[in-house]
């Protein structure tokens, strides 16, 4: 196969299911070949991988890997690009959810999301970078609307994506000219799997424009936009809420 006739590989995080799992049906349909990357969703993961490698052959390979495992991360983009030598694409989708309650904080919760949510995206992007920069890839950040405007309840989750929208900026200039760096923010979704979250769906709805919550297929596009669409665009965060942030 020459460089030509080759797939161009993404590695998602976070991709056995919901979000992650719908971009890479998406990018793997635009032709690209997929790192599935999970951690405790490993049947999902396989499964999705199977369903995929049987409308193409041998296009999508699965890693398991915890990624608080921060020091460990250079081995993860070893592995990625291995299985076919290449990566032209990080989507960095793999988050914790869950409130903290101020007078409640600890250092475990603060440990957790922001090694998921921060630190991980960072030094994945370290570590896959010398493979992205050969290919002049990029790297989607998904962020959240609540990085710019706090969610009641959730600070260490909002100060982790409010950084992890810094560093989407940040890396656009430390890692240009050769690669681009975004991020999508989604609004409503798909509801979190935490009980908290129930009582406020038609609230949020409410204040939204569009009176509707999203789809995943609504990120899985944007990735592929801002992978595949115009290349003068870098260090963008663009908003998938349906008109949420117009609003209080
Ligand atoms: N859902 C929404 O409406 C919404 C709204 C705003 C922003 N977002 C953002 O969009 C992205 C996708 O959202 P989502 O709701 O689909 O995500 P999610 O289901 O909450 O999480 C995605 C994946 O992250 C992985 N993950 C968590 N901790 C990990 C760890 N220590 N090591 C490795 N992987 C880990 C999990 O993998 P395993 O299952 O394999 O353990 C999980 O399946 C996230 O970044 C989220 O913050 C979503």
């Amino acid at each position: 196969m020459t460089e030509q006739t080759m797939n161009r590989v993404a590695l998602l995080t976070g991709a056995a299911k919901r979000i992650g799992a719908e971009t890479a049906r998406v990018l793997h349909a635009s032709g690209m070949n997929i790192i599935l990357h999970h951690n405790a969703s490993a049947d999902l993961a396989n499964a999705l991988a199977a369903e995929l490698n049987a409308v193409r052959a041998e296009s999508v390979v699965t890693i398991g890997f915890d990624l608080k495992q921060i020091e460990r991360l250079p081995e993860l983009a070893e592995k990625a690009a291995a299985a076919w030598g290449r990566i032209d694409l990080l989507v960095n989708n793999a988050s914790t959810f869950y409130p903290t309650e101020m007078d409640q904080i600890d250092l475990t919760q603060w440990h957790d999301l922001i090694a998921v949510n921060l630190q991980a995206p960072l030094f994945l992007s370290q570590a896959c970078s010398r493979f992205l920069r050969e290919k002049s890839g990029s790297i989607v950040n998904i962020v959240d609307i609540h990085g710019d405007r706090p969610l009641k309840g959730y600070p260490i989750y909002s100060i982790a994506k409010a950084g992890l929208i810094a560093m989407t900026k940040s890396l656009a200039r430390e890692l240009a000219p050769e690669i681009r760096v975004n991020g999508v923010a989604p609004g409503a979704i798909m509801w979190p799997e935490v009980e908290a979250y129930e009582a406020v769906h038609q609230e949020i709805i409410d204040r939204t424009a569009l009176k509707r919550e999203g789809h995943p297929n609504d990120i899985a596009k944007t990735v592929q936009f801002l992978c595949d669409g115009p290349d003068y665009i870098t260090g963008q965060i663009i908003a998938v809420d349906g008109g949420r942030t117009l609003s209080n």
